[in-house]
């Protein structure tokens, strides 16, 4: 069983006050070998503070996407070396909101997470089907897509992460069955195994969609499901630990 990861994904949410949301989870946290991994992937503007405020404990600080480029004439971007010195440990690439209102494309992403695996970021490459494309059975079709693109160019041993974000699930309320995730994330697992090989079996998968307190009993035990991407429920401490302690039980 791979150590889950409960990641949570503020989104365009936070300012300075709410680096006290960082502490209180940073303080609630373990790092023993037993419990889950977390990570709270904050805007950029607060990445610096959030390293700070979650300094010494076990909760890690992530960025929400990155540049393909180290530096450049890009303006208003920000490229993975910054995430990293600013105090990255973790960043998103390809979530659906940058795909859509970005136009981030599965080659983009590959590129975005080829810069944050060279700049020693851990990328957390998000991938997941429109109602349309759910609705007309060609959601596995869609994933595999993504996954082949979004993937192009990793090697075996490098270190990222998968989440399965369908995106009709996203900031909804509408969950996806544990049927439907299950069926999911068992073939994303068989497409990692057949592009990497055994290394593929560790590559955490991550479900996200209206994931909370209430749903994840029930979720994070999913064949193939190694944690979460949390949004909205990422936001209250309480909230976020109540499902980090539900993946403690789990793990323990
Ligand atoms: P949500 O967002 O938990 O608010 O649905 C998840 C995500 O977009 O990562």
């Amino acid at each position: 069983m791979n150590r889950k990861l409960i990641a949570g994904n503020w989104k365009m949410n936070g300012l300075r006050a709410d680096l006290q949301t960082v502490g209180d989870v940073a303080a609630a946290v373990s790092g023993a070998a037993a419990a889950p991994e977390t990570l709270l992937c904050v805007p950029a503007t607060l990445l610096s503070q959030a390293a700070l405020a979650a300094e010494g404990s076990a909760l890690r600080i992530g960025g929400q996407t990155c540049h393909s480029q180290q530096k450049g004439a890009f303006t208003g971007d920000i490229s993975a070396p910054m995430l990293k010195e600013a105090g990255a440990a973790y960043v998103i690439v390809g979530h659906s909101e940058r795909r859509t209102f970005h136009g981030e494309t599965d080659e983009i992403v590959a590129a975005q997470a080829q810069s944050a695996i060279g700049s020693g970021l851990v990328p957390i490459v998000c991938v997941g089907e429109t109602p349309e494309e759910r609705s007309s059975g060609q959601t596995l079709t869609v994933v595999a897509e993504q996954l082949k693109g979004s993937l192009a160019g990793l090697e075996p041993a490098t270190a990222f992460v998968l989440a399965y974000e369908p995106l009709w699930a996203i900031g909804t309320g509408k969950v996806a069955t544990t049927a439907q995730i299950a069926e999911v994330h068992d073939f994303v697992r068989q497409f990692l195994i057949g592009r990497f090989g055994e290394p593929g079996q560790s590559v955490r998968i991550l479900y996200g969609g209206s994931l909370n307190p209430g749903n994840a009993v029930e979720i994070l035990p999913v064949s193939n499901v190694d944690g979460g991407l949390i949004g909205g429920a990422s936001l209250k401490a309480a909230d976020f630990l109540a499902i980090y302690n539900t993946a403690c039980a789990l793990q323990g």
